[in-house]
């Protein structure tokens, strides 16, 4: 009876070898492991033989009944496989493969920079605003207090476009855009675009970012910008920072003055950032010039308001320690892909 079980077995392995598909598989699995299959008959007769036998015989046969078992298992796994492959072949995509990660994308330094200074004056209440890059000279300058042969008209070396329009060389007509159209109290800031005819260099570009603010209300006096710009400072570098305002000149602000931060960097001992000052310059900023208010048609003896711009490049590279302007505008992906969130 043991050669007739295992001869079951090898003819059950041959034949298995065969089969092809899981329709073939299953009529196997019934002739051999089925309720009336061969091994079931075989054991049947068990029954016929002594006691001693029949314990033999049917570990035995319990044995042989397992490897013809493993036996299907591997056919059905072999069967299962070639059928994928079949289906790939065929063109048919396997979805259960896992697939490579396609390389994501990442911002940009100066997207991550303005982000973080356009949330900071959001958590403030401030809305964002925007103006047109091709700017009229009324309100790139005439509006700001810059008349015509004002030597300010001079630093801002214009890309003019004829028919008094130019490329815009800060984010300041928007000032006047936004006062000239809604009512003060107003609280805005202005991310954008700005073009000079400068040579580029490695702190000048023909095109670069600023960040312009400007609040209006009545009451506000020099105290508020510096608050805010602190308040600012800290948020942006990091709570030990400090700011220092020295008197400055811009025709559109009265009192003007220079933001520097303390250096971001070194914090005090002075390093290649700060040239060894120990400081940052990092914006222009004032009170904005009642001569700008009137000319918006809001009363400067009732508000007041202060106005602050900066280059949003010139954070950038404080943050990132970047040394040339230019690799801004590079796009070499090795530069750029080393800056996350
Ligand atoms: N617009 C000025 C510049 O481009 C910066 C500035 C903005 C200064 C607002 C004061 C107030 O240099």
């Amino acid at each position: 009876m043991k050669e007739q079980l295992s001869k079951i077995r090898d003819e059950a392995k041959n034949e298995l070898k065969k089969a092809l598909d899981s329709r073939i598989l299953e009529e196997l699995r019934v002739k051999y492991l089925g309720k009336k299959g061969v091994v079931k008959e075989v054991l049947g007769k068990l029954g016929e033989m002594s006691e001693d036998t029949r314990k033999e015989i049917g570990r035995f046969a319990n044995e042989i009944k397992d490897e013809i078992g493993k036996l299907f298992e591997e056919a059905s796994l072999s069967i299962e496989k070639s059928l994928k492959e079949a289906k790939l072949r065929s063109g048919v995509a396997d979805i259960s493969i896992p697939q490579s990660v396609p390389p994501m994308g990442f911002s940009h330094p100066l997207t991550l920079v303005t982000e973080k200074m356009v949330n900071i004056f959001k958590s403030m209440g401030y809305a964002v605003e925007d103006g047109p890059e091709l700017e009229e000279e009324y309100y790139n300058f005439d509006a700001l207090n810059i008349p015509p042969y004002h030597p300010a008209r001079d630093d801002h070396d214009s890309f003019y476009m004829g028919k008094g329009k130019l490329l815009r060389t800060h984010t300041s007509p928007v000032q006047i855009r936004t006062m000239k159209n809604k009512k003060p109290p107003l609280a805005i800031i202005v991310p954008g675009r700005c073009y000079r005819r400068d040579a580029s260099d490695a702190t000048h570009s023909p095109t670069f970012y600023q960040m312009e603010g400007l609040v209006v209300d009545k009451g506000l006096s020099f105290a508020d910008l510096k608050g805010t710009l602190l308040l600012w400072a800290k948020m942006m570098f990091g709570e030990k920072t400090n700011i220092r305002l020295r008197p400055d000149f811009f025709p559109f602000t009265e009192p003007s003055a220079e933001l520097a931060v303390t250096c971001p960097v070194c914090h005090g001992p002075g390093c290649g950032v700060c040239k060894h000052t120990g400081w940052v310059e990092l914006m222009g900023c004032g009170m904005v010039n009642p001569v700008v208010l009137e000319n918006c048609g809001i009363d400067s003896e009732v508000y007041s308001g202060f106005a602050f711009g900066m280059g949003i490049e010139r954070v950038a590279m404080v943050v990132y320690g970047i040394k040339d302007i230019r690799f801004f505008y590079e796009n070499d992906l090795r530069l750029l892909e080393q800056f996350v969130k």
